[in-house]
């Protein structure tokens, strides 16, 4: 099958290698010409596993390609995938990309026979495709639903850093549609996967998304905000109370050979920490909050989550200093800047508010990542030059007084070997096992000793 996809940064990349690696016949677009130069050298533009040699053979096997020109990926594709950002603008959805990128597509629409599926991959709120992304592209097209374009919904539930094997092996697959032929497309796209699908209208399929990142936003905040109270009553180890919590079988069922618990991924996100950041989370529970607002439907678990997550990094400064008194001119050394391990995505990361509350103590900061710090230093703007990037975190480690670890990147590990005794190492993430720190003193989100 020959598709278009329409913006070519996480999603549509990763999308656009797997669909072609299954044997479609892709064409991403992007405005930026040196993501599409790049990508036609067969070189991966983001950082994600497995991806530089996926793109390599699709690439070699000439079923992918990129270019800067809608209406020539366009030409002979049945369907066209939007995948386009859909960042927060004052907390609530900003279309302007979806919009713009809907009328390039109804223009190229404006002069063809025949029938197209234009399928809504990016994250939007319910009821975008069937009103907002209908009327645009009707009217850039010149025609209506069902005559000469069909409507559908796929949201992507890929993971940054897992992106390739979450595409390849998804949980499900959502086929939101507005149209029978658009079903049956989507019924072909996805033909090569044997996931389970789940045929809803768009706005149900807008719903599944924004509902499956809210649950997981809301358990995360609901156990930073236990291990909040669990350092402020102090003799109370959070990460105790959760290995408790995940011995209920509701959460944990025993059903594995020989009754051993599956030890579920959503165990996971029963983890304390210095809140959830990323490209989705922050922005998607903003704008599903806001939805609520307009609808008349106060979102009020939403907005506490929001709260209980906006506060959550400065938790690291908190119980720093409340432990070691005022930090100005402490030497601090800031180990993870990408909002999770495995990606060079910094965007609503910890770590930059952590870094900021640090500079604002007047501590000497330095800070390390393994792929990051060029876009922190983008994102963190002019304040950047305050910090010193290291590219060697063990040898900046001898210079440090306090450590901090806000990304949970494996090479950290070494940490609790590496660290000495007149140091302080704060584990944002709960990464360390604390009984391996033999020497240094140990901080954390979610615990303080009473004694
Ligand atoms: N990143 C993730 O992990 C993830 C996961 C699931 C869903 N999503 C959703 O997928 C969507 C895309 O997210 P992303 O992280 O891939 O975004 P991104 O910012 O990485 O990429 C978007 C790309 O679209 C391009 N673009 C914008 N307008 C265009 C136009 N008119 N024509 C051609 N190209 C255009 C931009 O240049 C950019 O390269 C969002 O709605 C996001 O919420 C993201």
């Amino acid at each position: 099958m020959k598709i278009a996809i329409v913006g070519t940064g996480y999603v549509g990349l990763a999308s656009g290698v797997c669909l072609a690696a299954k044997g479609h016949d892709v064409i991403c677009v992007d405005k930026n010409t040196s993501i599409v130069e790049r990508l036609n050298r067969a070189e991966a533009t983001i950082h994600e596993n497995g991806l530089p040699e996926l793109l390599e053979d699709v690439c070699n096997a000439g079923n992918f390609r990129a270019t800067t020109v809608l209406s020539d990926a366009m030409e002979g594709s049945e369907l066209v995938l939007l995948a386009v950002g859909t960042p927060s603008k004052d907390g609530e959805i900003n279309l302007e990309y979806i919009r713009a990128a809907a009328a390039e597509i109804g223009a190229s629409l404006k002069d063809r026979d025949d029938h197209v599926s234009v399928i809504v991959k990016s994250t939007v709120v319910p009821g975008t495709t069937d009103t907002v992304v209908r009327s645009v592209v009707e009217q850039a097209s010149g025609k209506t639903l069902g005559e000469g374009f069909g409507l559908g919904m796929n949201p992507e539930f890929l993971r940054e850093g897992e992106a390739i094997e979450d595409f390849m092996e998804p949980d499900r697959i959502v086929l939101g549609h507005e149209d029978a032929k658009t079903l049956d497309r989507l019924h072909e796209l996805y033909a090569p996967w044997d996931s389970d699908k789940v045929a809803v209208n768009t706005r149900t399929a807008e719903m599944i998304k924004y509902a499956n990142n809210s649950l997981l936003a809301v358990q995360i905040s609901a156990v930073n905000e236990i291990a909040n109270l669990s350092a402020a009553i102090g003799g109370v180890d959070v990460m105790d109370v959760m290995d408790g919590v995940h011995k209920d079988k509701r959460w944990n069922p025993m059903t594995g050979p020989d009754n051993a618990r599956v030890n579920p991924a959503i165990l996971t996100y029963l983890i304390p920490g210095c809140g959830f950041g990323g490209s989705c989370f922050p922005k998607d529970v903003q704008a599903l909050h806001a939805q609520g607002n307009s609808a008349g439907v106060p979102m009020e678990m939403l907005k506490a989550v929001l709260s209980v997550n906006a506060n959550q990094p400065g938790q690291v400064r908190r119980i720093l200093e409340m432990e070691l008194g005022d930090l100005a001119d402490r030497r601090v050394l800031l180990l993870g800047l990408a909002f999770k391990p495995e990606t060079d995505d910094v965007r609503e990361s910890a770590s930059l508010a952590i870094a900021s509350d640090l500079l604002d103590s007047r501590c000497q900061v330095m800070a390390h990542d393994p792929i990051a710090t060029e876009n922190f230093i983008s994102s963190f703007g002019p304040r950047a030059s305050e910090i010193t990037f290291k590219e060697d975190w063990q040898s900046a480690l001898e210079d440090a007084e306090i450590v901090i670890l806000a990304t949970s990147w494996a090479e950290y590990s070494a940490l609790s070997d590496l660290a000495k005794a007149d140091q302080v190492v704060f584990d944002a993430r709960r990464f360390l096992q604390p009984e391996e720190i033999q020497k240094a003193k140990y901080l954390t989100i979610g615990y303080r000793s009473i004694h």
